[in-house]
């Protein structure tokens, strides 16, 4: 998986994935897009997206708990930053892919990565 985080964002595609009234703060919204199921979160105003697919045994992460800034997988226990994606604990091993999230007017838009980078 990969943090697209880091990417540049010429790299990027940028696509508008929800308004500001739909995921208020404290808030979780999931969906596809670009054939990606992911996860949005509003925590106290900040925005984070990552893969609604855990890296472990692909479970519902979105679905977990979050405490700070990691969510922990509802079904083995596994903990990830919901900024960089990184895995925080087993038996988790692979990062999961988490991508930048930008607010334009009302909008929410998230960064997908251009066909011709990794995946
Ligand atoms: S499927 Fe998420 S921890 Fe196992």
């Amino acid at each position: 998986m990969f943090n697209y985080r880091a990417l540049d964002p010429e790299q990027l595609e940028y696509v508008a994935v929800a308004t500001l009234k739909e995921i208020g703060p404290g808030e979780r919204l999931s969906f596809e897009v670009d054939h990606r199921s992911i996860v949005l979160f509003n925590i106290a105003g900040a925005f984070y997206a990552i893969d609604d697919l855990c890296t472990h045994d692909g479970g519902p992460v979105g679905e977990g708990e979050v405490e700070e800034h990691a969510i922990e997988c509802p079904r083995h226990g596994a903990r990830f930053d919901l900024e960089s994606g990184k895995a925080l604990n087993l038996p988790a091993v692979v990062d999961i892919a988490a991508y930048p999230v930008r607010v334009e007017d009302d909008q929410i838009l998230i960064g997908l990565p251009r066909e011709n980078n990794p995946v």
